[in-house]
């Protein structure tokens, strides 16, 4: 039994090192080499109920999880549908809270940096983000928009960028800091430095409320945001 397990885990490690010739293809996403690996997935599902009823219906539940990311990292789109039956078996094992904390991108500042470098993003959904029109994380709207158009309550998003360029970037204390890396820690850590002349109101529950995605579509936006202070 101990054997069919490691062979089960080398399988699984095998499953993503087996390597790529495709051309126009994800990695291992070529028909021939979908083929091969949902060849080597089926000889494997040989359920022995009889002999070891738990290690097959374990083998059972593993093997379709496999399929499935197989299929999303070559990028099926599930339905809506599909989605709505993986959330409900999601949720007969843990609560929607933790799936949210599971998704959210938290507030340890270099973590995220390493995270989002193999994130795209996007300043179109970030400006739908920004302004509360897509949804966050457990379908909240985000209020950044609030605040950041009354030059009295916030510093104004147009001219974000130039400002962390030519203002933010210059002070000693942000010497270190890439651009990126002052923008993240001014969203997930909005108390580590406040901007003198104003309230400390931004709220510090963001980390919660967006996904790597999310993030990484609200710093593109902002960089987006590159007008000179006269074009205010
Ligand atoms: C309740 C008001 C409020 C909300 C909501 C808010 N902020 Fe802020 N934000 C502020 C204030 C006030 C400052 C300046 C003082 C400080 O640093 O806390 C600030 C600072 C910033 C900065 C630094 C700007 C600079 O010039 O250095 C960024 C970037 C930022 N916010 C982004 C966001 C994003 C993105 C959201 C939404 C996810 C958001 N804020 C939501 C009030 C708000």
């Amino acid at each position: 039994m101990a054997a069919k397990r490691l062979g089960f885990a080398l399988m699984l490690s095998l499953g993503l090192l087996i390597p790529v010739f495709g051309q126009g293809h994800k990695d291992g996403c070529a028909p021939e080499e979908l083929e091969s690996q949902q060849n080597t997935l089926a000889g494997y599902l040989s359920p022995d109920f009889a002999g070891d009823y738990d290690l097959a219906i374990a083998n059972l539940f593993r093997l379709g999880a496999l399929y499935q990311s197989m299929a999303l990292r070559c990028g099926y789109m599930p339905s809506e549908p599909e989605i709505d039956s993986m959330l409900e078996q999601a949720l007969r094992f843990v609560t929607l809270e933790d799936l949210i904390a599971a998704q959210s991108v938290g507030n340890d500042v270099a973590a995220i940096l390493l995270d989002l470098q193999e994130t795209y993003g996007d300043p179109l959904a970030g400006q739908l983000l920004y302004n509360g029109l897509e949804p966050a994380l457990g379908g909240v709207a985000l209020g950044c928009a609030g605040c950041h158009e009354n030059e009295a309550v916030a510093p104004l998003t147009a001219g974000t960028w130039t400002r962390i360029q030519d203002l933010r970037l210059q002070q000693p204390e942000f010497r270190d800091y890439s651009h990126r890396q002052y923008l993240v820690e001014s969203i997930v850590q909005p108390m580590a430095y406040t901007i003198p002349d104003y309230a400390p109101l931004m709220p510090d529950f963001y980390g919660s409320q967006l996904s790597s995605q999310h993030l990484a579509d609200l710093v593109a936006f902002l960089d987006s945001q590159d007008q000179l202070p006269d074009d205010e």
